[in-house]
């Protein structure tokens, strides 16, 4: 079984998207010959292979369509409405499968992005088979930490048992079982889903280490890996295993999972499909678009998140005094941020160091990051910009600057104050 992969089949440079007109547009990839249908309206644009799910056939206008998101087939006259991706025409039939659209703040270009395969779980089919009381059990330990229990294999996925995440910006709001970290030291294996440190916990994983150190941890082969920390944390694991995407792990003769990615972070995130017996798991975790939306039918038991956010409480934050020699001295701001290589992109940043109330800090820094040429202007540029200020809790700005901890530190949790303006969502 091959592993999944992302693959970019159509590519518009900056003049090619401006051009695009709103509704429906046909476009073709010149080197394979491959048809595409990009769908433009104000707020979004949608895109998918130009090929029939009857029986292959290629769309184009729809002239009987007056709303103008209407294609239909030259084969036998099924239509497809492109802004919501479902076929009209049978009613209430089929969804087209949709490309992922990335559109680039950088240089202004589209991509269009396919998995392949796109469904991977079904290969290699198993039949559902028929379960005793218990034979399966699920818990909830904490946060995104559960404990699978199928036949007679225990899998923990992400687990957060102790200390805090994201610089103290998050706490657990549930305390876990006392018997949590017990557990988890029996575990079979380990499922963690991506770095954030709500889910690739250290403090945890230093109690486990020390109980066993050569446990079973899965993670996908994201581009930015997992355990991207391990060597500095101290943490002494000797059994992580990088697995490909979309490729059945098999536990035992029963029991199997999946990693697959996320289609908005396939560089970060994943989620898992896990089958026992034929009966399907799915947890999504924290992805954003699993799998890049298509995900098994008849699934068993999804596990998903609830909430985009969690409690800060309590918080433990105290001033203190900030000695480290390095920050004495500006120029650490700009060996910073070019240590951490972030650039090509029109946003402009003000950081400022406050105290634990979020007042500007006496003697604290504030400066602005142009990230467009990573230089460290006075004032802000002249030109159209995103511009971002973020107030940051001393202790915590340094703390991660002098740990090179993850920019995800700073601006998730309770520990920074932040508007933007434009007031939109905008990511790299
Ligand atoms: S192939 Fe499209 S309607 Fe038959």
């Amino acid at each position: 079984m091959t592993s999944q992969v992302s693959k970019t089949v159509l590519r518009l440079e900056a003049e090619g998207v401006q051009a695009l007109q709103d509704g429906i547009n046909f476009k073709k990839n010149l080197e394979d010959g491959k048809c595409y249908i990009i769908y433009k309206d104000e707020d979004k644009i949608r895109a998918c292979v130009n090929q029939c799910k009857h029986q292959g056939g290629l769309f184009i206008k729809d002239i009987e369509d007056l709303d103008g998101s209407t294609v239909r087939c030259t084969k036998h006259y099924w239509k497809l409405n492109v802004a919501t991706m479902e076929y009209v025409n049978p009613p209430d039939s089929f969804m087209q499968d949709e490309l992922e659209a990335v559109l680039s703040d950088t240089d202004g270009s589209l991509e269009l992005v396919e998995l392949n395969p796109p469904d991977p779980w079904t290969a290699e089919p198993r039949e559902a088979q028929e379960l005793h009381d218990g034979e399966i059990t699920l818990t909830y330990l904490t946060h995104a930490c559960m404990e699978l229990k199928a036949g007679n294999k225990r899998m923990m996925f992400d687990p957060w048992l102790t200390g805090p995440a994201f610089a103290r910006g998050w706490w657990l709001l549930h305390e876990p079982p006392s018997d949590a970290m017990d557990r988890l030291s029996q575990a079979d294996l380990i499922y963690i889903s991506h770095m954030h440190s709500d889910h690739l916990s250290y403090p945890t994983l230093k109690h486990l280490s020390k109980r066993r150190p050569d446990i079973p941890i899965y993670v996908g082969d994201t581009s930015r890996p997992v355990f991207w920390y391990l060597e500095k944390s101290g943490v002494n694991l000797t059994n992580i295993n990088v697995v490909p995407f979309g490729v059945w792990q098999n536990v035992d003769e029963h029991l199997r999972f999946m990693i697959l990615m996320d289609g908005v972070h396939p560089e970060m995130d994943t989620c898992l499909i896990v089958e026992y017996k034929g009966h399907m798991i799915l947890n999504t975790v924290d992805c954003t678009r699993p799998n890049n939306g298509r995900l098994p039918h008849g699934v068993d038991l999804m596990m998903s998140d609830f909430a985009g956010g969690a409690s800060g409480f309590p918080m433990t934050f105290h001033g203190g005094k900030y000695t480290a020699e390095i920050f004495k001295y500006k120029s650490w701001i700009q060996y910073y941020y070019n240590w951490a290589g972030f650039k090509g992109y029109n946003l402009v940043i003000r950081v400022i160091e406050t105290d634990d109330d979020f007042k500007p800090l006496k003697g604290g820094y504030e400066y602005l990051v142009d990230f467009l040429d990573l230089s460290f202007p006075d004032v802000r540029p002249e030109r159209d910009h995103a511009y971002e200020e973020i107030k940051n809790r001393v202790n915590v700005m340094r703390h991660v600057v002098l740990n090179g901890g993850l920019w995800d530190d700073l601006y998730i949790g309770f520990n920074n104050r932040m508007s933007r303006d434009p007031d939109v969502y905008h990511h790299k």
